[in-house]
């Protein structure tokens, strides 16, 4: 396994493998592996000649106040944790080589950015799209793989890629969850004993939301109202939003007739947690 810290030598050794026909899968990351990240290694791996993934805790996608400084880091077993699935290449760069002076331009995201995660952390989703707009530059992937968890970033990097022509096939990988359903996070670490054992109650009031459908209400004001009840009387985590929207427009629905997300996410005292369920009318 390589480890590549400077973008001319990761784009030089991309061009190299796109020369040679080889396919790139990419996995873009944070750091902080855990199975969920692990998944979409593995689902590249099947998939691709090469799989690159980048490791990088990108300051434009923290707001003031978050946890940027504090964002969980174990370098080592990461590089372990890389190797032992099949990773060809680490892409490692420090800060100063991805932003050595400040950007003279921005990428706003017009839509699918001012709901669910995108109106309580303003900004995020430009630093998202900025970073992957840099890094699919960098690594020109023929495959890049983003996790289901992360529902609207998937959507928003779905419009980037669309808007902008970039040539890359998307790819969705599920969500991987603990034994009780809570969905793996690197943030899941910080959860007291007793936020973890409430934590789970996430993805079961959105599933019983879901089970609401199937049980015949087509009402989404409704569906969300019972799934926001469930979930407060389950958790003392502060909750920032349970919405239901087209997926992946992340447009309001007035009823569900299309493929739609209902999605939550809950503040506890050193980590937001966010989930969804993505469904259609059946
Ligand atoms: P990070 O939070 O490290 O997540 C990297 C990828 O792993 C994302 O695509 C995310 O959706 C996926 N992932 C996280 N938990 C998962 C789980 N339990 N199951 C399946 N996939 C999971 O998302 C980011 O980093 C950053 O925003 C990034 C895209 C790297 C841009 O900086």
């Amino acid at each position: 396994m390589q480890v590549i810290h400077k973008i001319e030598k990761m784009q030089r050794t991309s061009s190299e493998y796109f020369m040679n026909g080889k396919t790139i899968g990419f996995v873009p990351t944070m750091g902080y592996l855990h199975e969920g990240h692990l998944q979409l290694i593995k689902e590249a791996r099947k998939q691709n000649d090469i799989v690159i993934l980048s490791i990088f805790v990108n300051p434009l996608q923290f707001g003031a106040g978050e946890d940027l400084d504090t964002y969980p880091r174990d370098e080592e077993r990461d590089m372990q944790l890389a190797e032992e699935n099949g990773v060809d290449v680490v892409f490692l760069p420090s800060r100063d080589t991805m932003y050595p002076q400040p950007l003279s331009l921005s990428i706003s995201v017009d839509k699918r950015a001012d709901v669910l995660c995108g109106r309580s952390r303003p900004g995020h989703f430009e630093g998202v799209v900025t970073v992957l707009t840099k890094l699919f530059n960098i690594c020109q992937p023929t495959k890049a793989y983003f996790g289901l968890k992360d529902a609207q970033q998937l959507a928003v990097v779905d419009a980037l890629i669309q808007d902008f022509n970039f040539p890359i096939e998307l790819v969705g990988v599920a969500t991987i969850r603990e034994n009780d359903g809570l969905a793996k996070s690197s943030r899941n670490v910080r959860l007291s004993q007793q936020e973890r054992k409430e934590a789970p109650f996430i993805q079961k009031a959105l599933k019983k939301g879901n089970g609401m459908v199937a049980d015949g209400t087509k009402n989404p004001a409704q569906i969300v109202k019972e799934t926001k009840k469930f979930l407060e009387s389950q958790t003392h985590g502060r909750i920032d939003y349970v919405e239901l929207l087209s997926y992946p427009e992340l447009e309001p629905v007035k009823e569900i007739d299309r493929q739609v997300i209902l999605a939550a996410a809950v503040n506890y005292q050193q980590a937001r947690l966010i989930d969804n369920v993505i469904f259609d009318e059946t």
